[in-house]
C-alpha cells in the first residue's frame, strides 16, 4: 500500500559529503537538461523507495516516470522537491548541485509542482487560488510588502496581468476565475493546480498524475494543455502518469521504475517494447492487480 505523506521530511542524509555546486557541462555552454537526478537511493527503514535512480530532465523536453503502484514515482518527486531527503545520490538544477537545498528555496530556483492529490484552498476562488502560486515568483515577500507597498503594487498589478493574460487564457480557466475551488468538477481543480505551478513560471514542472480520476475529455483536454504549455513557454516537464496512452502520446523520453528500482529508460518505441518493462507492469497470471494495470503498449 502507498503511504502518502507530501510535505513530510522523510530519509535522512546518511553518508553524504558537503554539497558542492559544480557544472555538468563546460562553462559558456547551455546546459542539455535542466535537471539530473543522479544514483538517487531512499530508503524508509527496509522499504527502498528508491534504489540507484538516475533520472535526466531534458530541456524543453517531457519526460514521464511511469512504474506500477509503489514503484517510487512520488517519492522521486518529493525528492527533487526537497520534501524527502535522499540517503544517496544528487539532484541538479541546471547542473548545479541542490541536492541540501530546502524545499521553499527549491521552489524560488524554479521547481514548481501539482500533487497526485488535488492540494487547492477550499473556500478560495480560483484566481486567488492560482495567485498564491504566483507569490513564490514575486520579489516582493509579505514583509517586504508592507515595506515597499508602491513595489508591492505594481508586481501585484503586473502579476494580475501575467495571470490574466496568459495562464488563466492559456488554461481556459477564464469564465471560473472567480468561483470558489470545491464547486469546481475535478478536472477543472486539476486544471487549477496547473495553473498555480505554471505562474511560477517555472524551470521545472512535476506533474504527479495530472488526469487520475478525469474521464477520457477531460484526460484529452489536459493532455493538450500540458503539450501547450511545453511548445508555447518551452517548459520542461516532468510527468508521473498510468494513462499509458497519454504518456505515449506525450512524452519525449520514458524512465520505469518498479520496486523502486529503474528497469528502463528510452524513447516511448523502445519502452513498449521492452520486455523488462512488460513483465513488470502485466506481472505474473497470479497478481490480479498488476494483471488490472494497464501495459506500457496502453492497453
Ligand atoms: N513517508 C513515507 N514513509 C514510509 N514509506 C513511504 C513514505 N513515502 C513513500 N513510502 C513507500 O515508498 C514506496 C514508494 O511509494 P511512492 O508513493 O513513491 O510510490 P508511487 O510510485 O508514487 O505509487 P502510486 O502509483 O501508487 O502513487 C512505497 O512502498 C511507499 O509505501
Ligand atoms: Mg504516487
Amino acid at each position: 500500500m502507498t503511504v502518502k505523506s507530501h510535505g513530510a521530511i522523510g530519509g535522512s542524509i546518511v553518508g553524504r559529503g558537503a554539497a558542492t555546486p559544480q557544472a555538468a557541462y563546460l562553462p559558456g555552454s547551455e546546459p542539455m537538461n535542466v535537471m539530473d537526478i543522479e544514483r538517487v537511493s531512499l530508503s524508509f527503514g527496509g522499504v527502498h523507495a528508491l534504489a540507484d535512480v538516475s533520472v535526466p530532465a531534458e530541456k524543453e523536453k517531457i519526460t514521464a516516470v511511469i512504474g506500477p503502484n509503489g514503484a517510487g514515482k512520488t517519492s522521486l518527486f518529493n525528492v527533487i522537491s526537497g520534501f524527502y531527503w535522499p540517503q544517496q545520490g544528487t539532484v541538479k538544477l541546471e547542473g548545479q548541485d541542490i541536492t541540501n537545498v530546502r524545499p521553499h528555496r527549491r521552489a524560488f530556483m524554479g521547481i514548481a509542482r501539482t500533487f497526485q492529490n488535488v492540494a487547492l484552498f477550499r473556500g478560495m476562488t480560483v484566481l486567488d487560488n492560482v495567485k498564491l502560486g504566483a507569490h513564490t515568483g514575486l520579489r516582493s515577500g509579505l514583509l517586504d510588502a508592507c515595506l515597499y507597498l508602491g513595489r508591492a503594487k505594481r508586481e501585484e498589478a503586473a502579476l494580475r496581468e501575467q495571470i490574466e493574460g496568459e495562464v488563466i487564457s492559456l488554461l481556459e480557466i477564464d469564465h471560473i476565475r472567480h468561483k470558489p475551488v470545491e464547486e469546481l468538477p475535478y478536472g477543472l481543480q486539476k486544471r487549477v493546480e496547473l495553473a498555480r505551478a505554471l505562474v511560477m513560471r517555472p524551470k521545472l514542472l512535476l506533474l504527479d498524475e495530472p488526469v487520475a480520476g478525469m474521464n477520457r475529455e477531460e484526460k484529452d483536454e489536459m493532455a493538450r494543455f500540458i503539450l501547450d504549455v511545453r511548445h508555447r513557454w518551452r517548459a520542461t516537464v516532468l510527468l508521473i502518469e498510468h494513462d499509458m496512452g497519454m504518456v505515449m502520446d506525450i512524452s519525449d523520453h520514458v524512465v520505469v521504475l518498479n520496486f523502486g528500482k529503474q528497469i528502463a529508460s528510452g524513447t516511448p518505441e523502445q519502452i513498449k517494447a521492452n520486455p523488462d518493462v512488460i513483465s513488470a507492469y502485466l506481472g505474473d497470471a497470479s497478481s490480479t492487480e498488476q494483471t488490472a494495470t494497464a501495459g506500457p503498449d496502453g492497453r
